[in-house]
């Protein structure tokens, strides 16, 4: 049987580790082609994946799919351009633009939290996902809708990683909070922007997860169990949980979703 999304082609950002990598291999799974792009090639070795010394692309490929890789920072303006120039050059187009890349700087108040990390957070959270949505919605602009097994047209569909500090605040995280409400809104906006164009633009919004973002507060028995005990589900969320949901909001079932904010989160803003 053909998968939810055979042929066509994903770009994930922050493809290397974490939920990108998981993202990326469930949409490959379905059949998707992918393009993975990551500031590092190689997985981060504080992730919880078991083949961290295999990186996305290959662990793709060797299960019969298709994949390349494309270094880019994605606060950056032209490497996302060439993201998509690479991806439009080695497969033709674009149906799937996945904006996960993210990064956190731990614990603080706005009292010590500095301006340099202010701007990290922002730069790649929010100018990231901003930029990433700019040159996907300009690439499937360019190009001709295609028909789903529906018989709908589709242009193209968007899944940004936001996260569960973007509808509520998270204790001691100013700037990433911040980052990820503009993630949330930006969202939001580019859904009735772009919902007459059958463009779809949604977000995840995962809560505590293990991850190598995370990883330094599960290790400690006092962070560890705060995060347990805040989240009312019997265990913190894998990369597996926002792979899933990522994987329907790309494919023809969520066809007339847009502008959604989708929790993953065992039940931490259902409160
Ligand atoms: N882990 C969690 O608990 C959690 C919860 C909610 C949301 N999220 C979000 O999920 C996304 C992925 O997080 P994760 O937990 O997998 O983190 P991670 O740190 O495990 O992986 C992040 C990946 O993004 C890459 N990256 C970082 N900066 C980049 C940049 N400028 N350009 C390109 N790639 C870059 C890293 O190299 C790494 O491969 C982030 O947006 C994060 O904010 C994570």
């Amino acid at each position: 049987m053909a998968g939810k999304l055979e042929g066509r082609v994903a770009v994930v950002t922050g493809s290397s580790s974490g939920n990108g990598r998981a993202i990326a291999i469930a949409l490959a799974r379905e059949g998707a082609v992918l393009m993975c792009s990551d500031l590092n090639k190689s997985a981060l070795k504080g992730g919880y994946e078991k083949d961290l010394e295999v990186d996305t692309d290959a662990v793709i490929t060797q299960s019969g799919g298709r994949a390349s890789f494309v270094a880019a920072d994605a606060s950056k303006a032209s490497d996302v351009q060439n993201i998509i120039h690479c991806a439009v050059e080695t497969y033709g187009r674009i149906d799937i633009m996945v904006n996960n890349a993210g990064v956190f700087t731990g614990l603080h108040s706005i009292i010590d939290e500095t301006e340099e990390q202010y701007d990290f957070t922002m730069n790649v959270n929010a100018k990231g996902v901003w930029l990433g949505c700019k040159y996907a919605i300009t690439q499937f602009m360019k190009q001709e809708p295609i028909t789903t097994s529906t018989g709908a047209q589709l242009r193209g569909r968007i899944v940004n990683i936001a996260s569960i500090g973007g509808l509520v605040g998270l204790a001691l995280e100013p700037a990433y909070c911040a980052s990820k409400g503009a993630v949330v809104n930006l969202t939001r906006e580019l859904a009735i922007d772009f919902a007459p164009e059958r463009i779809n633009v949604n977000a995840i919004c995962p809560g505590f997860l293990a991850t190598a973002m995370v990883r330094s507060f599960l290790e400690q028995d006092d962070t560890n169990k705060l995060l347990h005990d805040l989240t009312p589900w019997p265990r913190v969320g894998e990369a597996q949980d926002v792979a899933r949901a990522a994987l329907f909001l790309a494919s023809d079932d969520a066809e007339w979703m847009t502008g959604s904010m989708l929790t993953v989160d065992g039940a931490f803003t259902a409160r």
